[in-house]
């Protein structure tokens, strides 16, 4: 009797669109969002190790140095998630994918806090550090290892920005 033939199909697989994930905010076909994500990441953490410093030496230098990182964390946030979003409406293959969304999620909640974590410094660095600037910190360090962990986990594990493999190459 002859066995019948079981032929497993991966959706994903078959539908080509969803491989075009290569990044269009480039430079020479280096993704620049990925340059711009390392600012605030650095900043955000930056701005919890400043509010600590503060807390500990009650130094008025520590709640300065807060204020600004909490700055330059929210504005270089901003710019790199603009480069991340018109990433991800260009490109079918970063659009189609549910864990570029979730990744949208994430960054819009973290840009949120630190939004917020910067404009309730503005005219008072020292006032602002305990005990709402200082949560605030926490919050938004935490989320920032979140979705830079998931940010590294659209690149390394879905492909998400990258060049297809080239066959025979
Ligand atoms: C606001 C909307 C955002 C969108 C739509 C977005 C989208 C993306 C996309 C599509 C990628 C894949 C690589 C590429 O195509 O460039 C990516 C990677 C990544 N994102 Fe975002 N992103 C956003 C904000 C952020 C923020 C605020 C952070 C900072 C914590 C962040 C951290 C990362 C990291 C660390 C990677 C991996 C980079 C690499 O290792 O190459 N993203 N993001």
């Amino acid at each position: 009797m002859p066995q019948r033939q079981i032929e497993l199909i991966d959706p994903v697989e078959e539908n080509r669109a969803l491989h075009e994930t290569e990044s269009r905010i480039a430079i020479a076909g280096h993704p620049v969002h990925a340059m711009l994500v390392a600012f605030p990441i650095a900043l955000t953490m930056s701005v919890l190790g400043a509010d600590l410093l503060y807390w500990w030496t009650a130094d008025p230098f520590w709640a300065r140095v807060a204020g600004w990182a909490a700055f330059g964390g929210f504005l270089m946030g901003v710019i790199a998630g603009i480069t991340g979003t018109i990433e991800l409406l260009l490109v079918k293959g970063i659009r189609n994918r549910s864990a570029s969304w979730t990744h949208f999620i994430l960054a819009v909640m973290l840009l949120s806090i630190m939004g917020a974590n910067w404009a309730h410094r503005i005219g008072d660095f020292e006032g602002a550090v305990l005990p709402l600037g200082l949560l605030m910190s926490f919050a938004a360090a935490g989320l920032t290892a979140v979705t830079g962990w998931h940010g590294g986990k659209l690149v390394f594990d879905y492909q998400i920005g990258t060049k297809p493999h080239q066959k025979n190459s």
